[in-house]
């Protein structure tokens, strides 16, 4: 195997040199690096010479560090342009790339005989396709075929890539290269499936034993009146193939939320490909998670479900192109909210991959929607428990410092009644791909110094801090494929979360105001804060320990805490 890969690259270097124009002469520089493959993957030799590689390149942006200043310039309450978000055109000026980096990229791509095309607003990615040797010619590259040992799933890559010296400085990243993915999943695909029962059943008023529509309400105050805003969308994201059926919901509201409407239905919105196929039998229990608790919790709010299928064109699952598809809607149309229960270990992708995703994000959270995401299911170990790692994972997109993180709670019974509890699995840590952000950097440093020292080197000090709050992830009644199951996950805390959001929301706009946009500047702030219940027991084992535990103030477990709505429409300036 060593030999027959040492051999291929004597050839594409040949070939190289061979056809070499001017440019192609100019010395390089390596440009992305890794030593080995990410966990799981093993190297089967050289990728075939003729397969065709669609490549993805990311341009610098012309002012990104000026883009984050504009998101916390709208978003801090204590900001006199505080809610005023930001036009697509004028997300566009920051995030384009410059007329420089523009055409050194293009007269590359043009002296190499290479066609791209523009597959982002901005026009700050590109997509090419060559053949593995021209490639790995081009790029000083070794593309190689990496098989995942667990999922048996393929990827082309390579450990390195180089790029002429003047070229390097406008290029952010070439994707797929060095970083491995696999199919993105829910953090816990089947949930908790704790049993399943037939229909009909007492409701439990306390959400302890089964949490309902109903029993949220009561433990988090969340209003049941119709909301009144139809331009307020709440987004849901879909992939995976997940569909949550009309029929599922209908029976669940039907049992769940008798004082509304059983036929409220919800939009559906297909990017790549997407579909939501009504079969019963191709019912996504995580689909039906999602919708059923926010069309069941935040009432009468429009909800969109964001159906993102297979023909994906940024290699990250689909995350890129369901953000680029929501920036191209009108204001109306363009969810104020949107929550998603979908992510993966941070080390599948490098940092600038990373970056570029979150780049996504800040340019959507900007334009005012509130963006959520569950945090994992896997505790410190990444979004699903893992008993040999040495190290914790950070899961991903939950470290970017541009979306509201959610981690999960359960109801616990002791002296003086019930309260909630961070819940084992809630993951949550520190990433390595984003550093602490200035909004918690407090709350960070305040419970890094209460370890004392515990996990020295196991997770990374100045990295960003997960989740930013929490909700309760436990027990839910969820109706899929015509039957009730009780399932769990930070799956059913993002909605939940998201779903609050939406409501006031729909109060804010409903007095003219603005809708709150990305919420980590309020929800850190001291008003935000005090709206919410901190959570102070509770652990998330994994990797052979006992993971991070709950305390007073932020801790990565349960974040800030769980929401309380009257509280929180207070801080909002509603009450
Ligand atoms: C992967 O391939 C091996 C060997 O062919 C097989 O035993 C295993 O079941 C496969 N795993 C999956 C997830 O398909
Ligand atoms: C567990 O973590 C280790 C080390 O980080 C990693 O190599 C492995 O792939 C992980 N396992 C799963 C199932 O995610
Ligand atoms: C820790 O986080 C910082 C800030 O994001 C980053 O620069 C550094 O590379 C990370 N360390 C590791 C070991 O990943
Ligand atoms: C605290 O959390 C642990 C689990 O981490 C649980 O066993 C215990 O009952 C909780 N105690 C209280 C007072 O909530």
């Amino acid at each position: 195997m060593v030999s027959l890969r040492a051999r291929s690259f004597v050839l594409a270097a040949l070939v190289a040199l061979a056809t070499a124009s001017p440019t192609n002469l100019e010395t390089r520089t390596i440009h992305e690096r890794r030593v080995a493959p990410a966990p799981g993957f093993i190297d089967l030799g050289p990728a075939p010479a003729d397969d065709q590689l669609k490549l993805r390149i990311a341009l610098k942006s012309t002012d990104i560090v000026g883009l984050e200043k504009e998101l916390m310039a709208v978003s801090d309450p204590s900001s006199t342009r505080y809610g005023q978000h930001l036009t697509p055109e004028q997300v566009a000026e920051y995030v384009k790339p410059t007329a420089d980096t523009l055409s050194a990229v293009t007269s590359w791509l043009d002296s190499n005989n290479i066609a791209s095309t523009s597959i982002s607003p901005a026009g700050d990615l590109l997509q090419i396709q060559i053949p593995v040797s021209k490639a790995n010619s081009l790029l000083s590259a070794e593309f190689s075929l990496f098989k995942h040992a667990n999922s048996n799933e393929t990827n082309i890559r390579t450990l390195q890539y180089s790029l002429p010296a003047s070229l390097a400085p406008h290029v952010a990243y070439l994707h797929p290269t060095t970083s491995f993915t696999t199919s993105i999943l829910p953090p816990n695909p089947k949930l908790k499936l704790l049993n399943k029962v037939g229909t009909k059943r007492a409701v439990d008023a306390s959400c302890l034993e089964e949490a309902t529509p109903a029993c949220l309400q009561e433990l988090y105050g969340i209003p049941s009146a119709p909301a009144t805003q139809k331009n307020n969308v709440l987004g849901v994201s879909a992939f995976s193939r997940q569909f949550a059926i009309f029929e599922d919901l209908q029976s669940f509201l039907t049992e769940l939320r008798p004082d509304i409407d059983p036929t409220t239905r919800f939009d559906v919105l297909p990017v790549d490909g997407g579909a939501n196929t009504q079969l019963p039998s191709n019912a996504g229990l995580e689909a039906n998670l999602d919708i059923q608790y926010t069309v069941g919790l935040a009432t009468n709010v429009p909800v969109t479900f964001i159906a993102v299928g297979d023909r994906t064109t940024d290699g990250v699952f689909g995350f890129v192109d369901e953000v680029n598809a929501l920036i191209a809607l009108s204001p109306a149309e363009r969810p104020t909210v949107l929550t998603t229960s979908y992510g993966f270990n941070e080390f599948q992708l490098t940092q600038p991959v990373a970056q570029g995703l979150c780049n996504a994000y800040l340019q959507l959270t900007v334009l005012g929607t509130s963006i959520l995401f569950a945090s994992g299911d896997g505790g410190v170990g990444g979004v699903r428990a893992n008993d040999t790692c040495t190290v914790f994972n950070p899961t991903e997109p939950a470290g970017c410092p541009w979306i509201t993180t959610v981690g999960a709670t359960e109801l616990i019974e002791g002296d003086g009644g019930l309260h909630e509890s961070g819940v084992a699995f809630s993951s949550g840590g520190f990433s390595n791909h984003f550093a602490t952000p200035d909004y918690q950097k407090q709350d960070i440093d305040q419970f890094i110094a209460s370890l004392d020292g515990q996990y020295d080197g196991q997770y990374n000090a100045s990295g960003r801090g997960f989740p930013d709050v929490s909700a309760l992830g436990m027990n839910f009644v969820v109706y899929s494929d015509r039957f009730s199951t009780l399932v769990g996950g930070t799956s059913a805390s993002s909605p939940i979360f998201a779903s609050i959001i939406s409501l006031l929301n729909d109060e804010l706009i409903g007095k003219g105001k603005s809708p709150l946009g990305f919420l980590n500047p309020f929800l850190y702030s001291a008003a935000g804060r005090a709206a919410l219940s901190d959570i102070t027991n509770g652990t998330n084992p994994s990797c052979g320990t006992d993971g991070f535990s709950a305390t007073s103030g932020w801790d990565p477990i349960t974040g800030l805490g769980t929401p309380n709505y009257a509280k929180l429409r207070q801080a909002v300036g509603l009450a």
